[in-house]
């Protein structure tokens, strides 16, 4: 082959094992380590991880984390359930979110072992978890903790049980590839290095796709100056829903989307503040804005999912966005009034230990914010610091549930056949299995939960392998193939460069951060984003939809004048297919079920007579065409007072 691509064709290096790991964040260490307590006991098991970035700090936990947020301890995981069906507006998999909840707590004890500091409650302080030591809860799933290395941890555990020769870092996988002689089955990944001129071709019996969510698909608050500050971490670009939709998989409630209210320009945390130190929000005026708003949630019948004051994340946000909207900005966090409360029963010394775990907070898990705090002289104990909601993101573990369509557990009572077709957390693509912000329908699983998740996944796939031990891939496209179409905006540079002095403007080629503009100029002004404060209706989707379907075209046309540009032109395309899904989503629900998230201005009520339901589609590769359908929703745990499923009681036994 010639030198088709500058710096030269690049190596392809072919490798064909049981079970391939998509992803290296915390689903993906959870799946690590579970493979890596059978390797023992099956030897010629092979394995391999891919991560795009660096393990140690890679995905959302990559700066460290100062909570972990989904602990049972005390707890039934069918209250967790409760909870986390209230939180997003009613319609959860409650079989999923029932499976985290009764394994999440053996990750967690694992952390803990391999050395992550767990706050504890006084006299406690030296007895673990499993020991019965207490630990410090912020709220009734929250618990503390010194976790500025979490993801070190968790990393080294996830290294430690596959070895570093089944790991390759810095490999971005840009497609699944189904298989040959039976298109529902996927059989291969390709992908390249983003640090030498190599490609990965990837040939399994099963795989884990878990590659977070999606973030940079909306424009986001921080420009100019701030460009490529988020909330959500920037490693991941909707390649999990992008990917998967485009190899066939069924994916649900892509509508969904989450909106944090976060400390503004930094997207500091305010979990902490709010449930731990007690920490009261307010309009410019000093009201209560949610004691003040509360009523107005029975106007849309927002209030069927919210328990009293106890509501979701989502109608926490509707009411805040109402004083905002209206002129009554900007939201403060009362720091001053909850610090000196917390210090009237503390000594000297408490209180300068309570002044920094307010910075720890931050330096755990978002230094910029302590970057604005120092840059903008502000000291938390003396001046208020604002809030503001985000730009939206796709994910399916924090408090949003978009993702894959999956198979569940099979010994949770009441669970229909179509909650259970096979292994636990295999998608409608035999041998694709996902974790994380992979599963869709099955939110606030948070760290921990997707560590759990990723173990559980691992079982799965294991007995998937094994049962499957004859089986040979055989991918549908060739070798060549894959590595034309991954390298094509390399080709596209090249071939096109000299005909402009001026190497990024070119009628031929598009560069990568162009495009991404382009992208996120669509989502914000049409599909919800901030600039029309969350709100869209059917014409504007109608024009979202036109510039998304032209957007896709014109991706083929990105340029990548060296590794790091491929990686963002691949980034942006699973972008728009992640975008593609939520704009659709959002056209075919014909209600706003997420008030704070998104609004529908065209059906502004919450419709639980025709809405209570999945939003489920499909993605057609060839055509470019989406189809979607309404799964029904099914309970499987009461609600408060009524008397539980049989069955359903917690087992408590590790994953
Ligand atoms: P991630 O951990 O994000 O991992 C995704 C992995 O995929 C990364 O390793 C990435 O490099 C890799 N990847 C992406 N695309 C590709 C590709 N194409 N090819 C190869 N690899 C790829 N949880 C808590 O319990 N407590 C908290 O306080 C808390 N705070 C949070 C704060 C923030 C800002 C965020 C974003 C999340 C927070 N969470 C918290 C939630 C928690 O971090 C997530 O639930 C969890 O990390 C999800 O795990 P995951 O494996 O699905 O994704
Ligand atoms: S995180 O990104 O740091 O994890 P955040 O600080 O917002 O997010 O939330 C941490 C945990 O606290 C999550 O479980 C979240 O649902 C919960 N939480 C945050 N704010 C509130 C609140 N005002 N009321 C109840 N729960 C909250």
């Amino acid at each position: 082959m010639a030198e088709e691509y500058g710096f030269g064709n690049p190596e392809i290096i072919e490798e064909e094992v049981d079970i391939l790991l998509i992803g290296g964040g915390m689903a993906s260490c959870g799946a690590a380590f579970e493979i890596g307590r059978w390797l023992e006991k099956m030897p010629d098991l092979k394995v391999k991880l891919v991560d795009k970035a660096a393990l140690d700090r890679s995905g959302a936990v990559a700066q460290g984390l100062s909570a972990i947020n989904t602990y049972m301890g005390e707890n039934d995981p069918a209250d967790y359930v409760r909870y986390v069906r209230g939180d997003l507006m009613g319609i959860v998999r409650e079989d999923l979110v029932y499976d985290v909840g009764r394994h999440v707590d053996d990750s967690v004890h694992n952390f803990e072992e391999w050395g992550l500091p767990i706050w504890k409650q006084k006299g406690d302080e030296s007895k673990k978890l499993t020991e019965g030591g207490k630990p410090v809860r912020s709220g009734r799933w929250q618990i503390m903790i010194n976790g500025e290395s979490y993801k070190w941890i968790v990393a080294e555990a996830a290294k430690k049980a596959l070895g570093m020769d089944r790991i390759e870092e810095r490999v971005f996988i840009v497609r699944l590839v189904t298989d040959k002689n039976d298109p529902t089955r996927v059989s291969g990944a390709a992908g390249f290095s983003v640090r030498d001129n190599k490609l990965f071709i990837y040939k399994f019996k099963a795989c884990l796709l878990a590659a977070g969510g999606a973030v940079n698909v909306f424009r986001p608050r921080s420009v100019g100056e701030g460009t490529g500050r988020a909330w959500y971490p920037v490693w991941n670009a909707g390649s999990t829903y992008a990917m998967a939709a485009e190899c066939g998989a069924e994916l649900t409630l892509m509508e969904n989307r989450f909106v944090p209210a976060r400390f503004k320009d930094g997207y500091g945390p305010v979990g902490a503040w709010f449930l731990l130190f007690k920490a009261q929000a307010m309009n410019a005026f000093g009201e209560d804005y949610q004691t003040k708003n509360y009523s107005i949630l029975a106007d849309n019948k927002y209030d069927t999912y919210a328990d009293g004051m106890k509501m979701g994340t989502c109608l926490r946000n509707h009411l805040m966005m109402k004083e905002m909207r209206e002129g009554r900005g900007p939201i403060l966090m009362d720091t001053p009034t909850a610090m000196a409360k917390l210090a009237e029963t503390m000594t000297p010394k408490e209180v300068k230990h309570l002044e920094a775990e307010a910075w720890e907070d931050f330096l755990d898990m978002t230094i910029a914010q302590c970057g604005v705090w120092a840059g903008e002289n502000i000291e938390p104990d003396k001046e208020m610091s604002e809030l503001m909601p985000t730009e939206p993101y796709l994910l399916g573990s924090h408090a949003g549930c978009a993702g894959i369509w999956c198979s569940g557990p099979d010994d949770i009572p009441g669970t229909p056949d179509y909650y259970h077709w096979g292994y636990n957390r295999m998608t409608t693509v035999k041998g694709l299995f996902t974790a994380g912000d992979g599963v869709g329908a099955s939110g606030h699983k948070f760290s921990s939960g997707s560590h759990a998740e990723g173990r559980i996944a691992a079982k799965a796939m294991l007995k998937y392998a094994m049962d499957n031990k004859d089986w040979k891939p055989e991918m549908s496209r060739t070798v060549d193939e894959l590595v034309e179409e991954i390298y094509r905006p390399v080709k596209t540079y090249l071939e096109h460069k000299d005909y402009t002095t001026a190497i990024d403007v070119n009628p031929h080629y598009i560069t990568p951060k162009m495009l991404q503009f382009r992208l996120q100029k669509i989502m914000d002004e049409y599909v919800a984003g901030v600039s029309t404060w969350y709100q869209t209706n059917a014409k504007m989707l109608e024009i979202a939809e036109k510039k998304l379907v032209m957007i896709r075209e014109d991706a083929q046309k990105m340029r990548a004048k060296d590794l790091h540009e491929l990686l963002r032109a691949w980034e942006n395309y699973h972008r728009i297919l992640a975008a593609e899904a939520h704009m659709r989503h959002i056209q075919f629900r014909e209600e706003t079920r997420y008030p704070g998230y998104y609004y529908r201005m065209d059906f502004l009520d919450l419709d639980d007579d025709n809405w209570k339901c999945f939003v489920n589609s499909t993605y057609n590769r060839d055509t470019g065409e989406w189809s979607l359908k309404k799964v029904q929703y099914k309970q499987l745990v009461k609600y408060d007072g009524e008397s539980e499923p049989e069955g359903l009681a917690r087992d408590g036994s590790p994953v």
